[in-house]
């Protein structure tokens, strides 16, 4: 089959198109067939090895390889179809059209992949493409898992910083349909794609600081590393919760001190990849809460160029890459 490869940390251009054998499943999992895979800044951070964060680098190089990447196929959100299921595996039929997260695995930059019959994967929104879907699973289940941490009230104001990124945008949504006020932070450039997701204010970071603006909030979704974490805190009400989806080490710490100290409650934490979760966004798609968010689709030949366009930040949504041809450049 073929696959976008790579096999040493580096620049875009250390991604190429190789033949590799095609997996075979076990009688446990499922062969699948990927039209399409997000190219998310992970992978970016995964083929570079550079990371905003870096308190995680020693165990994550552990992890994915210490001199080279222990695994050659990146790509960790998909839509596709089911090949063949093994005969203990229940719930999925050969020609299902499915989308999710292939874990610690990777591998969705392949036509093929083998995963587990109880991988975090659902049914496809029946109102998205394949390209369309493939750029959910990533925004869509850490958005979801944020902001039902957050607790949100219907009327509560609520700041997502980083809101024109591939899981801000699914919060801004999310928020949203949970009847909050959204303010949206990011790049001038994104201001129409988030309020085009319902952002009711915009802020341009480039342009003003937002520890300065005339509001307090009830919820502050952070995802910018290196963001001022006590201004942002000082920004909230009573009882108002801070999250940090991509904290530095000191985040960490003052996190703790915010929660002991304070009013407030600041939190830190990762998002599980659960089947319930994308069948709850698969709902939310299919009544029209949650938009399709893609900026373009490349093709396998030109993934370096798709990982350029994610690490230069010009994207206006999610980068995709069409692992069939049948999903075109568009979505
Ligand atoms: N906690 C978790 O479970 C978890 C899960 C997945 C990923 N992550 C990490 O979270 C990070 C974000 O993920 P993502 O996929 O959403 O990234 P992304 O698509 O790159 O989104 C980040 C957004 O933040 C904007 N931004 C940059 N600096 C900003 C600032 N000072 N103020 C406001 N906005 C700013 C960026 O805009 P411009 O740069 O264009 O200006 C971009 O639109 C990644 O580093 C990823 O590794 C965490």
């Amino acid at each position: 089959m073929k696959a976008v490869t790579y096999h040493r940390y580096g620049g875009p251009d250390v991604l190429q198109l190789a033949e590799v054998p095609t997996p075979v499943p076990g009688d446990q999992e499922l062969l699948i067939r990927v039209r399409a895979a997000e190219a998310t800044k992970s992978d970016c951070e995964l083929r570079s090895f550079r990371y905003s964060v870096n308190w995680f680098w020693l165990p994550l190089r552990l992890a994915v390889g210490v001199i080279r990447p222990r695994r050659h196929i990146l790509g960790m959100y998909f839509a596709g179809e089911v090949v063949s299921a093994g005969g203990r595996v229940t719930g999925f039929a050969p020609g299902d059209q499915i989308y999710g997260c292939t874990g610690l695995r990777l591998g969705a930059y392949g036509e093929y992949i083998v995963l587990p019959g109880d991988a975090a994967i659902s049914a496809k929104p029946g109102n998205m493409t394949f390209a369309e879907a493939a750029a959910v699973p990533l925004g869509g289940l850490n958005a979801l898992h944020f902001m039902r941490r957050a607790g949100i009230k219907p009327g509560e104001q609520v700041l997502i910083n980083g809101a024109g990124g591939s899981i801000g945008a699914h919060a801004v949504q999310i928020a949203r349909a949970m009847g909050a006020q959204v303010t949206a932070v990011d790049h001038g450039i994104k201001e129409e794609l988030v309020r085009r997701l319902g952002a009711d204010h915009f802020v341009d970071y480039t342009a003003d600081d937002v520890t300065t603006v005339d509001r307090s909030f009830d919820v502050i979704f952070d995802m910018v590393a290196g963001s001022p974490y006590r201004n942002l805190v000082g920004k909230l009400r009573p009882g108002g919760r801070y999250l940090h989806g991509n904290p530095r080490l000191s985040v960490l710490f003052r996190s703790v001190s915010t929660n002991w100290f304070t009013d407030k409650t600041a939190i830190v934490t990762f998002a599980p990849e659960s089947r319930a979760d994308l069948a709850a966004l698969t709902e939310m798609i299919e009544a029209g809460e949650i938009q399709p968010i893609v900026d373009r689709v490349y093709p396998m030949t030109e993934v370096p160029d798709a990982h350029r366009r994610v690490e230069t930040e010009q994207r206006l949504g999610a980068v995709v890459i069409a692992i069939d041809e049948r999903d075109g450049r568009q979505p």
